[in-house]
């Protein structure tokens, strides 16, 4: 980051003959940021930025990415410390209250959020009336919107308490309504949650388990998709996040929230893109044909994009991509799957664009969908459950996000206005003088 900008305590901006000082604020850490939220009164004019690539929408405490440096830190603390040393319900504890929590604060977290696990019954009607061929997120999305029909005592989000069992309740349901999301999808019984075991174990257990025989969780496995959920919980504004504040901004209850979270999540461009890297992976098939599809990747007229590459913010590697490597080689090698092909294509894929000039002028990495995918496969999801593990873990993340702005005594409603080009004042003519 440049750090001629990090000491200045304004900015100036001329138009023609007037010229108006802008007020610049201070990270702890990253890039400062010019106040413009006079702009419009001052100067009338607004600032266009479609896409956000400029602009800071809001100060938060929670997560911080260095996208030159390939950083990524949750309350401060590096994700490569949290994923090594710690477990996913300690990094929702810390997310949700900004400090690691003590043991007893640990035990007492793991106790409540264990014990709001199961979803109401009449939850499992609900999932009746969908398609079995439907696709799981679609499931989950209208799931996650109906639990505000169900638990009525945890949507006033004016009330502290109430957000609070919100938020435990979200945490604790997103692993039982996934799983049910599967079951459902290959038309095997739900499974209900077993108290006894921790958070993923808990949740595969619930995706793999039948009731005819005793499931036995892998811990190698089940350690994988702990740190799994770790890498994927936060990661700052990104589109389903700014989704879940926007939603939140209006005074909507949390479920509403988390479902429009969710839905973003859904687009190939964001949390679709592990599903996609693996399609596309798979429809590469062979390391012969990646250069077929790396000059389509760099071809401006064809659409088509190496997915599981890039990233909005990280223009180095992503610190997600190289513990996600590093799992998904533990999960092969421990499930005793050699000769994987799909990670033949993956690492032969990374190796040849992390050489290609087009990737490396433009700073195109991997990201975290890029090896998630081949892992999750390995485990035994369908590629139509990578996007609803990762609204699973995101889903604290959201939470986080959700609780911080609605405690900002400086909210208020989200309303981003536009730059018209569109006709100017004309009267309405009757249809029989159209031509
Ligand atoms: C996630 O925001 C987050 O934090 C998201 C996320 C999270 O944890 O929440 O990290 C999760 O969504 C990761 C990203 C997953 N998406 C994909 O892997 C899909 C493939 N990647 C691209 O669609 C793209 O890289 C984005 C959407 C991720 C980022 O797009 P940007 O920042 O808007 O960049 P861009 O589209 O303007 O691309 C810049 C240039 C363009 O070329 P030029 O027009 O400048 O000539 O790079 C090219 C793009 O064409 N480019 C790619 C590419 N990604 C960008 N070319 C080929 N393959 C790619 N994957």
């Amino acid at each position: 980051m440049d750090a001629k900008n990090q000491t200045a305590k304004s900015a100036k901006l001329a138009v023609e003959n007037e010229q108006w000082e802008l007020a610049v604020r201070p990270g702890t850490i990253g890039p400062s940021v010019i106040d413009i939220s006079r702009l419009y009164g001052d100067t009338g004019m607004f600032t266009y930025d479609p896409g956000f690539t400029s602009t800071a929408s809001c100060e938060s405490k929670i997560t911080y990415i260095d996208g030159d440096e390939g950083i990524l830190l949750y309350r401060g603390y590096p994700i490569e410390q949290l994923a090594e040393h710690g477990d996913f319900l300690e990094t929702c504890y810390l997310l949700l209250y900004g400090e690691l929590p003590t043991a007893a604060q640990k035990a007492d977290f793991d106790h409540r959020v264990t014990r709001h696990t199961m979803v109401h019954e009449q939850m499992l009607r609900f999932f009746q009336g969908f398609r079995r061929d439907a696709h799981p997120m679609a499931v989950l999305v209208g799931c996650v919107g109906a639990l505000s029909a169900f638990y009525h005592d945890s949507i006033d989000i004016s009330d502290p308490h109430q957000r609070l069992v919100a938020s435990i309740r979200m945490i604790a349901k997103m692993p039982t309504l996934a799983a049910m999301a599967y079951k459902y999808s290959i038309g095997q019984p739900f499974i209900y949650p077993k108290n006894e075991l921790d958070y993923a174990a808990n949740f595969l257990r619930m995706c793999f388990a039948v009731p005819t025989e005793e499931y036995k969780v892998n811990p190698v496995v089940a350690r994988a998709m702990d740190r799994i959920f770790i890498l994927h919980a936060d990661h700052e504004q990104n589109a389903s996040t700014s989704t879940v504040r926007l939603a939140g901004s209006s005074g909507a209850n949390p479920f509403a929230c988390i479902a429009a979270g969710i839905a973003c999540l859904w687009g190939p461009a964001h949390g679709g893109a592990n599903e996609a890297a693996l399609k596309m992976l798979s429809e590469i098939g062979t390391p012969d044909r990646i250069p077929e599809f790396v000059k389509r990747a760099k071809d401006k007229n064809d659409p088509f994009r190496l997915m599981g590459f890039g990233h909005r913010v990280y223009k180095n590697y992503d610190p997600r991509a190289k513990i996600m490597q590093k799992t998904c080689h533990e999960v092969l090698s421990e499930l005793g799957i050699k000769d994987d092909p799909l990670l033949d294509v993956a690492m032969e894929l990374e190796r040849v664009a992390l050489q290609d000039d087009y990737f490396v002028e433009k700073k195109l990495y991997p990201n975290i969908d890029f090896y998630s995918g081949i892992t999750l496969k390995a485990m035994g999801f369908p590629t139509s459950m990578f996007t609803v593990l990762f609204a699973l873990a995101r889903t604290v993340g959201w939470i986080a996000q959700w609780k911080e702005m609605i405690e900002d005594p400086h909210q208020k409603i989200g309303r981003p206005r536009q730059l018209y080009t569109g006709a100017t004042r004309r009267d309405y003519v009757a249809i029989s003088r159209r031509k």
